[in-house]
């Protein structure tokens, strides 16, 4: 298993280039299930899972082919509709080709997604939304089987709690159903605007996405397209955070400001010097680092997946920090690897940590527990005195590509030690 090594202590310095968003792409690929055609998708980043949805694709009977950043799905020979659980266990986001899979076929059986290290992470609001519109469900041996003989119904959903992928599963299922759907409570994030986007590009009819309410008049079939990945927002934040941390002057390209509306609050309460321009962002870090506190929340509140790249920042803060993880109930295990290279944090009732800030953080070894703590261990590397050896970055190669050589061009000592 590969390994990443930092030594700490420079100042990050130049200009990075964010690659496509890994949760607006996934669910990009598995629309195209929707379609007995072509589809192609830009700007799709080379990473772990991206490997694990073509897979799943492909042994659907879909052919793939990912060149140059761009991934070609032709879902015409599709002629299983299961989805195996060798396959979903690797990416639990393979519970989005469940809507698309049932809502062309009629028919699908996935694997249950189980938990993992951030959480149990349940799929009921998938389900009911499914059987809203008319499929239904049982669940067997471990896997959900979802029917719809005579195709889906449209109905309204209501979501007692904004999911992301959920809202994706449910905007994909009624976009081939019969009638008009209305989410409610559906999640913002802009990666569902991504989907709804190409989804209308491909012939569906889909109003409201980005708002609590989105409506989708159901259409009869939907056709190839060529759509376009945004930009990775959680790589852009995670690079902010790293400039601040190490007071570098750094330059982030290929980016949406708009979708960075929390980060960048949090940052400038930090004391950072945060400009910015359509689609790139100025960051200067500042000497003295200010203590804040954050709640994460469904966007646009302060997304949780940049929790733990703020906690890393936040150690070497002055004064005290408080951090509230309000999305995931286990999303704190980075808090342990921190205190292990000298952070004070202590965690009460499981979601508030309290971090008092230290004048600097020791290198140490420690270990990814999931994909943002991996890039919340990267950067305490960046900001600690002495050598730090991350292991279990497959973490990290699920979401971040060629992350090392990013940070390596902006001047970190960092480098992969593979095994
Ligand atoms: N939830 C339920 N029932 C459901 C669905 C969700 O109780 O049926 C709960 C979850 O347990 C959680 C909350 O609702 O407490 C929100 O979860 P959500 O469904 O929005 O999460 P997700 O769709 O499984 C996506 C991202 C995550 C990101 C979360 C929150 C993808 C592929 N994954 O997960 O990304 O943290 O939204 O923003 O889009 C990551 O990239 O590292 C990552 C974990």
């Amino acid at each position: 298993m590969d390994k990443i090594q930092i030594t700490g202590g420079r100042q990050l310095k130049g200009e990075v280039f964010i690659s496509g968003a890994k949760n607006a792409a996934l669910p990009l690929i598995a629309s195209s299930i929707l379609v007995d055609g072509v589809c192609t998708f830009e700007n799709v980043p080379r990473l772990m899972d991206i490997s694990s949805i073509r897979l799943l694709l492909e042994d659907l009977g879909a052919s793939c082919k990912f060149e140059d950043h761009t991934f070609v799905v032709d879902g015409s020979g599709i002629d299983k509709l299961e989805a195996e659980y060798e396959l979903v266990r690797k990416m639990r986001a393979s519970i989005l080709v469940l809507g698309p899979l049932v809502a062309r076929f009629g028919k699908a059986k996935v694997s249950m997604p189980g938990g993992c290290a951030i959480g149990a992470r349940p799929v009921n609001m998938h389900l009911s939304g499914l059987e809203a519109l008319g499929a239904t469900i049982t669940i067997a041996a471990g896997y959900i089987e979802a029917t719809a003989e005579n195709g889906l119904i449209g109905n309204e959903v209501y979501f007692d709690i904004p999911t992301v992928t959920g809202t994706e599963n449910l905007m994909m299922a009624a976009a081939l159903a019969k009638g008009q759907t209305k989410l409610r409570n559906a999640a913002r994030e802009p990666e569902i605007v991504c989907l709804a986007d190409a989804l209308n590009l491909m012939g569906a009819k889909i109003s409201g996405a980005g708002t609590p309410v989105i409506t989708i008049e159901g259409v009869n079939r939907l056709q190839g397209a060529t759509c376009r990945v945004i930009p990775d927002r959680i790589e852009t934040g995670t690079f902010m955070v790293a400039a601040a941390a190490t007071r570098g002057d750094v330059i982030v390209r290929d980016c949406v400001p708009d979708h960075l509306g929390g980060v960048i609050s949090k940052l400038k309460a930090t004391g950072a010097m945060v400009k910015t321009f359509e689609d790139r962002i100025h960051i200067k870090g500042s000497e003295t680092i200010k203590n804040i506190d954050i709640k994460t929340l469904p966007y646009p509140g302060f997304p949780t997946d940049m929790q733990a790249q703020f906690m890393a920042l936040v150690t070497i803060a002055q004064g005290n920090s408080m951090i509230h993880e309000s999305i995931f109930e286990n999303r704190f295990i980075h808090a342990n690897e921190l205190l292990r290279m000298g952070a004070d944090i202590k965690i009460s009732g499981g979601n508030i940590a309290n971090v008092r800030g230290v004048s600097h953080l020791q290198g140490a070894p420690v270990m990814a527990s999931d994909l943002r703590a991996s890039a919340s261990l990267v950067i305490a590397g960046l900001i600690a005195q002495g050598t730090t050896v991350i292991s279990r970055v497959y973490h990290m190669d699920r979401g971040y590509e060629t992350i090392e050589k990013k940070f390596e061009a902006l001047g970190a000592d960092i480098k992969r030690i593979s095994s």
